[in-house]
């Protein structure tokens, strides 16, 4: 069968699905309790069995994993392999503290391979397309998970990796690739770096970007895609849970990530209480494994903000596209604001770029917010237009959010490059 065609499993009904689903649950409750001692004494002080699985709900009873888990755990006390079975670690840097390890038998690599494949064709590759893989490669599962995957599906790889950004352009000029695959906010460095070197995006061989790794919205969709001309479709994931390919957007919708679920189970979550939320209600995306073998992974809280959708391109349920995670949400003066929600309403003013830090600073007792952006590039930093976007964006920002915020206008180049996931929260409270 062509590797291009739709797996058997993309096409099976909800109740096949849900068969499977139990099933390979049940087998992940039961290998997590007998192989690995966190979950063994988890479960224990939670006092229930895998036996206590009869039904997909029954999964509710079962406690909640957390990164503090696998943290405690450091480097390979999760396992519920032998380390000598595993063929591969990756680990994510986190901003303090020891990295989060996990690791791959020569069975989640192929597994991991299959469904970055199935993601990569549900976003509109093609039989012989090239992929530029600008995802970094090493310790972070963006590149060799996008390297495994279109390798798997037969095609061309290029795998660069984060960085050397003058290179990149000119290899995708000169090698003419069809895919990209990179962080959104690394995707508009590359356009400005195209255009520096008298490059017209719009022209490049790119006919579509695979955009994940961090928050973007939807409307940044519509400014990458207008600047490239390409189809620009979301790819979620985390390391915890696989890496890159736990879920992909399918071309023909673009209407938020389908979740792979024959490999992970989802669910949502109040994340102040850990209380399960109906299908639709916005809360705590959680996850379980249904496939893994060196690190089963049972009720993962994600911190990212989203609701469950019913299945449009496929059966499979779909995710909201992500549009914050809890740890970047910001309350300044009592008010929930994330930066993608700051996102949108740059993007309404042509005469800024959608590069942008938020900064958060103490004035005595009252949190500030500054929102640092660039100006539209061959833009001067102070010209008429690009003071009145600013003021246009501090009101937009008052009545579409209900905070103040300051805004602070950067020439072009003036916000720092990320080469993989962007910062886009500065927060000098405590200092
Ligand atoms: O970022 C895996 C990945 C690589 C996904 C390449 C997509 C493409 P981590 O470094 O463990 O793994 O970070 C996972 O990144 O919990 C989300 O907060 C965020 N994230 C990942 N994909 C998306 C997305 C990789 N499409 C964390 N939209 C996750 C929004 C995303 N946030």
């Amino acid at each position: 069968m062509s590797a291009f065609a739709l797996e058997t499993i993309e096409k099976a009904s909800v109740d096949e699905l849900r068969a499977l689903q139990l099933k390979r649950l049940k087998a992940t409750l039961q290998h997590a309790y007998a192989n690995s001692p966190v979950y063994r004494r988890k479960f224990d002080e939670a006092g229930v069995h895998p036996d206590h699985c009869r039904s997909l709900a029954d999964l509710q009873r079962f406690p909640f994993t957390g990164k503090s888990d696998l943290r405690d755990a450091y480097p390979f006390g999760m396992l519920a392999v032998p380390r000598d079975r595993c063929v591969r670690i990756h680990a994510s840097s986190g901003t303090t503290g020891k990295p989060t390890v996990v690791a791959y038998t020569q069975g989640d690599i192929a597994t991991w391979a299959s469904v970055m494949a199935r993601s990569i064709r549900a976003a509109g590759a093609r039989p012989g397309d090239m992929v530029h893989v600008s995802y970094g490669y090493g310790l972070f599962t963006g590149g060799l998970g996008a390297h495994y995957g279109a390798e798997k599906l037969g095609l061309t790889v290029v795998p660069f990796g984060g960085g050397q950004t003058e290179r990149q352009v000119q290899l995708i000029a000169d090698f003419r690739p069809d895919i990209i695959m990179v962080t959104p906010s690394y995707m508009l460095a590359i356009a400005d770096e195209m255009e520096r070197q008298g490059l017209d995006p719009r022209a490049c061989s790119l006919r579509l970007g695979i955009f994940g790794a961090e928050p973007w919205t939807n409307d940044m969709r519509a400014t990458i895609e207008q600047r490239l001309g390409l189809d620009a479709v979301d790819i979620y994931g985390l390391s915890e849970v696989m890496g890159p390919g736990v879920a992909n957007e399918c071309i023909e919708t673009k209407d938020g990530p389908t979740i792979w679920e024959d490999h992970f189970y989802p669910e949502i979550v109040e994340p102040e209480t850990g209380r399960p939320l109906a299908e639709g209600e916005l809360g705590e995306l959680v996850f379980t494994s249904l496939t893994k073998e060196a690190l089963p992974i049972v009720r993962y809280r994600t911190r990212d903000l989203t609701r469950l959708l019913p299945g449009s391109a496929r059966t499979m349920r779909r995710m909201e596209k992500i549009t914050g995670r809890s740890d970047d949400m910001m309350i300044v003066r009592g008010v929930n604001v994330f930066p993608t929600q700051i996102e949108e309403l740059i993007l309404r003013q042509p005469a800024l770029a959608p590069h942008y830090q938020c900064i958060l600073t103490r004035e005595g007792p009252l949190d500030c917010l500054t929102v640092a952006v660039e100006v539209a590039a061959g833009r001067a930093h102070d010209d008429g237009d690009a003071q009145s976007a600013a003021q246009g964006l501090a009101q937009h920002i008052k009545s579409f959010i209900g905070t103040s915020a300051r805004i602070e206008l950067r020439p072009a180049g003036g916000i720092e490059r990320s080469m993989g996931k962007a910062k886009r929260v500065v927060d000098r409270r405590a200092l």
